[in-house]
């Protein structure tokens, strides 16, 4: 997809916001269909990508962290980002989730969201989760509880003690349940649970507010090798229903979930391809493989 396309998208969506203009609108001032990108948790994938990153630059201090990065991930794809400790793959979230904001570039969510123009929090509700490498479960509460607090939207404790799950949620919650294998451990109080099954709620939190776009950096780091086998078979199977971008080192879990991995270094993309090919790459071994 080109800049020229993303912007074109961008201005019909700005037009469809912009009553004086609604007149003009494609679809002869109906408001048809451009309006329903406006719907959280839906997002404009005609051009086939769900996130495109172009031409990206952060400095702090003067240093460089992300240095001209252009990427973009295609919907349901799993990608899996590699690449030396500072290369700036955390930072690259930190950017798509509103945390940073870039000096320069192009941040696109579908080719109508600018996401350089939204908040953190907005950029959440539009359906980008995100999993940061501690797990940041509520230790004291169960993992039924755990799961439920996720869809609360009003998390005031007046109207937390009103809130009741409706069936579809309750379906939605079993169903996350059995996704991230505890099932048969919804009682149990999550601070008794190992790292890996944490890991998995977290991921579960993320799941009930049904992301199109899962950010999951360093998910495996810290797992028994049962476990990341588990979180490897966990991924594939939200490939596809979800597009899903996954920050990790230990290549082992690469090589099971990959399909298109990119390198990064230096704050920018070094090499893209199928796992073996960028094992092969001449400048991947010389600045991380061959550590
Ligand atoms: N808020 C910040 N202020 C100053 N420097 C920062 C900030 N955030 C990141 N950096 C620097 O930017 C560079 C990229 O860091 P980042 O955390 O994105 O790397 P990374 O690829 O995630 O590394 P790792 O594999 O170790 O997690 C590092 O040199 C880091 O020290
Ligand atoms: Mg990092």
């Amino acid at each position: 997809m080109t800049p020229d396309l993303l912007e074109d998208g961008a201005q019909r969506l700005a037009r469809t916001q912009d009553p004086a203009s609604s007149g003009s609108t494609e679809s002869g001032g109906r408001q048809a269909g451009f309006s329903r990108r406006l719907v959280p948790g839906q997002v404009d994938t005609t051009h086939g990508r769900i996130l495109y990153l172009e031409d990206v630059h952060v400095s702090f201090d003067g240093f460089k962290a992300i240095n001209g990065l252009s990427l973009d991930i295609a919907p349901g794809e799993l990608r899996c980002i590699i690449g030396p400790n500072g290369a700036g793959k955390t930072t690259m979230m930190d950017i798509i989730t509103g945390k940073t904001r870039p000096d320069r570039g192009t941040v696109f969510f579908g080719s109508t969201i600018d996401l350089l123009r939204h908040r953190e929090a907005e950029i959440a509700q539009m359906g980008i989760g995100r999993k940061f490498q501690k797990p940041t479960v509520f230790e004291q509460l169960s993992v039924f509880e755990n799961l439920e607090l996720a869809l609360k939207t009003d998390k005031r404790v007046a109207a937390s003690m009103r809130f009741r799950l409706d069936s579809a949620q309750a379906d939605r919650l079993a169903e996350v349940l059995h996704t991230i294998h505890l099932s048969d451990d919804v009682r149990r109080q999550a601070g008794n649970l190992s790292h890996g099954q944490k890991q998995w709620l977290e991921i579960g939190m993320l799941l009930m507010q049904d992301p199109l776009l899962l950010l999951l950096d360093e998910p495996v780091a810290g797992m028994t090798d049962e476990e990341t086998a588990r979180t490897a078979e966990l991924f594939l199977s939200l490939k596809g229903k979800h597009s899903l971008m996954v920050v990790e080192h230990d290549m082992a879990f690469v090589k099971a979930i990959s399909d298109i991995v990119t390198v990064l270094c230096d704050g920018a993309v070094l090499a893209q391809g199928p796992l073996e090919q960028v094992q092969a790459d001449e400048r991947v071994i010389e600045v991380y493989l061959g550590r």
